[in-house]
């Protein structure tokens, strides 16, 4: 994991006013919006709910085996950005979305997207842990089934093992695999609810303040995991914390009113970021 975590209790010091981007415009984007091994490829995205102009032009990329973290004060759209990147507005219906979405050579804002399998590929975790109403097996063979991964019951039992173990639920689960999955404490419920996610074999995993609901040691125990599947997988995850955000990700996107107002390297976004907007943010005068 990253050593950001303590060097974000340090303001940043020394910073004259020359130093910063000012400009209270925030039409460009600071920093490197490039990634140089992208899987997911936003450009000029808008947002809207009915005449709320929700995410405004936003252009970025989500590189391959890195973890992402979008902060920013409540309401400036994080959650509506992430739902961008597997079409989960399209459950909204005042939610209207243009620009490009790409994954890998994909455009998803096609209407020829079939989002059931998009959504396999780019899953998705939310805040609260919402296991289905049955037990622990159902809750990971359901996807496989539905998506027809596997041929028999023992490739089924196989890639529940797996995907339990993937979420490092496995040995605290093993042994009340037809328990009910709501019998689990909540941050045992959240990594079966990433184990559901890895069952599919998605490419790029979408996480919305997963561990706002957990205890400590149960967040530390997930973001212990998500550093782990970052060898594996592509994450974007929006957090309140910038704790996390410094503890996890290895990039730092900062939104402000829909605007993505700076995105760099996570150290840089919070010991010496460029944005007026940002410094305000990170040293708690401004959310
Ligand atoms: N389902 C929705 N219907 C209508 N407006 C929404 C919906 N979700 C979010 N919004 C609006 O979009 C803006 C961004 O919200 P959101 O993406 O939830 O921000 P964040 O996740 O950063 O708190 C807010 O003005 C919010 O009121
Ligand atoms: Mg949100």
């Amino acid at each position: 994991m990253n050593t950001t975590a303590e060097a974000i209790a340090v303001k940043p010091s020394n910073r004259t006013a020359d130093d910063l981007v000012q400009d209270q415009s925030t039409a460009t984007t600071v920093g490197e919006i490039t990634s140089p091994n992208p899987r997911m490829r936003c450009r000029e995205v808008n947002v809207w709910y009915d005449a709320n102009h929700a995410i405004k032009n936003v252009s970025l990329d989500i590189g391959q085996n890195e973890v992402i973290s979008m902060i920013g004060p409540s309401g400036c759209g994080k959650s509506t950005f992430l739902r961008c990147l597997n079409r989960m507005n399209d459950t909204i219906p005042a939610a209207r979305v243009d620009g490009s979405i790409r994954l890998d050579d994909q455009e998803i804002q096609d209407n020829s997207i079939d989002v059931v399998p998009l959504r396999a590929r780019v899953g998705m975790v939310f805040q609260k842990p919402n296991p289905f109403p049955k037990s622990i097996y159902e809750n990971i063979a359901y996807g496989p089934r539905i998506h027809g991964l596997t041929n028999s019951r023992a490739e089924l039992d196989e890639l529940v093992h797996t995907s339990l173990q993937r979420a490092g639920l496995w040995n605290e689960v093993k042994d009340r695999i037809d328990a009910p999955g709501t019998s689990l404490s909540g941050g045992q419920q959240q990594r079966l609810c990433i184990a559901r996610t890895l069952s599919v074999s998605p490419e790029v995993i979408l996480m919305d303040e997963p561990c706002s609901a957990l205890d400590p040691i149960a967040t530390a125990i997930i973001e212990e995991l998500i550093d782990e599947l970052r060898q594996q997988y592509t994450i974007a995850i929006v957090t309140h914390s910038m704790q996390q955000a410094a503890r996890v990700s290895q990039r730092t996107a900062y939104f402000h009113l829909g605007d993505l107002v700076e995105v760099g390297k996570t150290d840089v976004i919070f010991n010496r970021p460029q944005h007026k907007l940002t410094e305000d943010y990170i040293t708690g005068r401004f959310g």
